[in-house]
């Protein structure tokens, strides 16, 4: 089993573009859950939200990490902002790679994430009471599963990137 590189963090903090980022300078493959579990489904995310239900999509997550960590060839792997908030999946990422806490400020999400659509727990009502509601509940889980945290507001995703690059080495 390869050491995997593992990028968690809420919603609009940067996990799929600093995956991109780190899967050119590591010349490793970037997979992402939410990708790999719509095509498989051949449903979008908040559909499946809506038509199977969120215990369902939760599920899907799990399954999908668990035959991504079991490849020989080691990447970089972006999961979905919620898929840490179970303690079995916290343990099977830290099992199987080094897990990066890509850390954000809820105004920074707020920025990013305006007008969106495609995220199901963020649509309707106060958007920024939510962001900062979910944020201060899961805040402390994604610091227990990771490895290393890095503060992502401010900073290019090459930047984060490389940050994770220079500390990650120190830690192995
Ligand atoms: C979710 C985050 C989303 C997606 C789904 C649920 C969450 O992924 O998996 O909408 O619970 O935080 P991103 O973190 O890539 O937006």
């Amino acid at each position: 089993m390869g050491i995997h590189l593992i990028l968690t963090g809420f919603m609009g903090a940067g996990k799929t573009t600093v995956g991109k980022a780190l899967s050119s300078l590591m010349s490793r493959p970037l997979l992402d859950t939410d990708q790999l579990i719509e095509a498989q489904a051949g449903m979008s995310v908040s559909r499946i939200f809506e038509v199977c239900g969120e215990e369902e999509f939760r599920r899907l997550e799990t399954e999908t990490i668990r035959t991504i960590l079991d490849r020989k060839e080691a990447v970089v792997l972006s999961v979905g902002g919620g898929l840490p908030l179970r303690e079995g999946n916290r343990l099977l990422l830290r099992q199987a790679g080094q897990v990066v806490y890509l850390r954000v400020k809820p105004q920074t999400v707020l920025t990013r994430l305006k007008g969106d659509t495609t995220r199901p727990l963020l649509q309707g009502g106060d958007v920024e009471e939510k962001v900062r509601n979910l944020l201060t509940l899961r805040g402390p889980v994604y610091e227990e599963g990771a490895h290393l945290i890095v503060d992502v507001d401010g900073k290019t995703p090459q930047q984060i990137g490389e940050e994770i690059l220079c500390k990650k080495r120190l830690k192995i």
